[in-house]
Order: C-alpha cells, then structure tokens, then sequence
C-alpha cells in the first residue's frame, strides 16, 4: 500500500506500508534533482518501490534503516544491488554491509532535503531517528509509536534508556511535529508530538523507574522472523542459505 500524504514544492514524500508486518517505509525526494532516499525498507516490498521510483522517475541515492530490525528483513542489500544506492545505518550497528555509518548530530543530505540524525537508543542500542526540520517531520522507527513506544526487552534494549531519548531528545522537538513511525497496528499513518505528548499512555509515566518497571513487565511474545531477520539484517537483508 502506497500513501502520498502531503504535496511540498520541494519534496516527494510517500509512505509505504508492508502489512506482513505492519513496517511503514518512507521514500522521500527531491524533485528538482530526481534522487531519492528510503528509510526501513522491506525487502518484500522492494520491487514495489522500485516501480514507484520508476513511475516517479526517480533514482534512489541512499536507503537508511532506523535501526536493526527483528520483525522483517530490510531491502537495503537488494536495492543497494538494483539501483547501486548507498547504504546506511549508525555506528552502533552490527552490520558488516553498510556504505557508511552515521552518528548523533549528523545531517544526511540529498538536495534540498537535510535530515538531522538523532540517536534515540532504548528498543535497540542502534536506534536512531530522523528530524526533517524543513518539513516538520519526525521518522521515529521504533523509538515512539502511535499510542506506544518499541519494545525494549531484546537486542541490548534498556527502557531507562528509552526513556531519556524519549524526554531528552525527541520530545524536546516542537509539539506540532509531525510523527511518522516504524510501525502501526491499528492502521493509523501519523501523529504528532503535542498529541502524543497528551494520549500516548507510555508518556504519562511520572519518572524514569516508572517507566521502566511498566516495561519490564510486559512479557511479549518474540517476533515470528526474529531467529531469521536479525542475522539476515547484519547483511543488510541476505539471507543465510
Ligand atoms: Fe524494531
């Protein structure tokens, strides 16, 4: 499924959704110089998004991933074959196929479109997001959902730490950004902070032992893919044959 939810002079910006898994990837580019970048692809969906680069007549320059993901496998590795775009993820990550890592306080830039890289660790140790400031857009991955925040009971997740880049860096950012998350499961595309700030039941918690003991205690199942997509992931979505 493909949504294209708002029309900027500058900027083509899509959302994809993979509802295997309920993944929201986003393509974004710039229309004066046709080059594109993707964040969390699915390698399900990479054809699908290979002929929507087509039919925009666009040519995908950089495909990034939030963070290491146990619940699909990222179409880094088969775009990266397909159109020869770069790859990238933060230093933390244990990928031995990326182009080129990125760190904290870093921008990413593709034309006219200047993502700023905030680290935002707590669901993965290697989880970042990224603030679109021209646009008011924040791609959280798994770090702040809809109505909920990324699991942080495996792959060195720590809900205290969670809760800093909650409170210290991402809701630090204007109430009227708009939030575009990893993952939805209730079909909802986007959000913003000041209404998340207000309804999301993990951030009503009075302080950071809160916090944690709320997720301590959640005892979730695993993901289906999570033996398969972790180390298929470190290859930057190749899997083990
Ligand atoms: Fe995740």
């Amino acid at each position: 499924m493909i949504t294209a939810l708002q029309a900027d002079t500058n900027m083509i910006f899509k959302q994809l959704f993979d509802s295997e898994s309920s993944t929201y990837s986003y393509l974004l580019a710039d229309e004066q110089t046709g080059e594109a970048l993707v964040i969390d692809s699915v390698l399900d969906g990479s054809e699908e998004l290979l002929s929507l680069l087509d039919q925009l007549g666009l040519r995908l320059a950089i495909a990034i991933d939030t963070h290491t993901h146990a619940d699909h496998i990222t179409g880094m590795g088969s775009l990266r074959e397909k159109t020869g775009c770069i790859t990238m993820m933060g230093h933390q990550s244990q990928a031995h196929c990326l182009s080129k890592t990125f760190t904290h306080g870093e921008q990413i830039n593709l034309g006219s479109i200047q993502l700023e890289v905030i680290y935002s660790p707590g669901h993965t140790d290697d989880s970042y997001s990224f603030y679109l400031a021209s646009e008011g857009m924040l791609f959280s991955g798994d770090t702040l959902l809809i109505g909920g925040t990324g699991r942080t009971d495996f792959q060195n997740g720590d809900p205290g730490i969670q809760y800093d880049s909650l409170h210290r860096r991402i809701l630090t950012l204007p109430d009227n950004t708009l939030l575009y998350p990893g993952h939805d499961y209730k079909g909802q595309s986007n959000s913003t902070l000041g209404a998340e700030k207000i309804s999301n039941p993990r951030l009503q918690m009075p302080d950071r032992q809160a916090y944690k003991e709320l997720m301590n205690s959640l005892a979730l199942p695993n993901p289906k893919l999570m033996d398969i997509a972790v180390s298929a992931n470190q290859a930057c979505g190749k899997l083990a044959t």
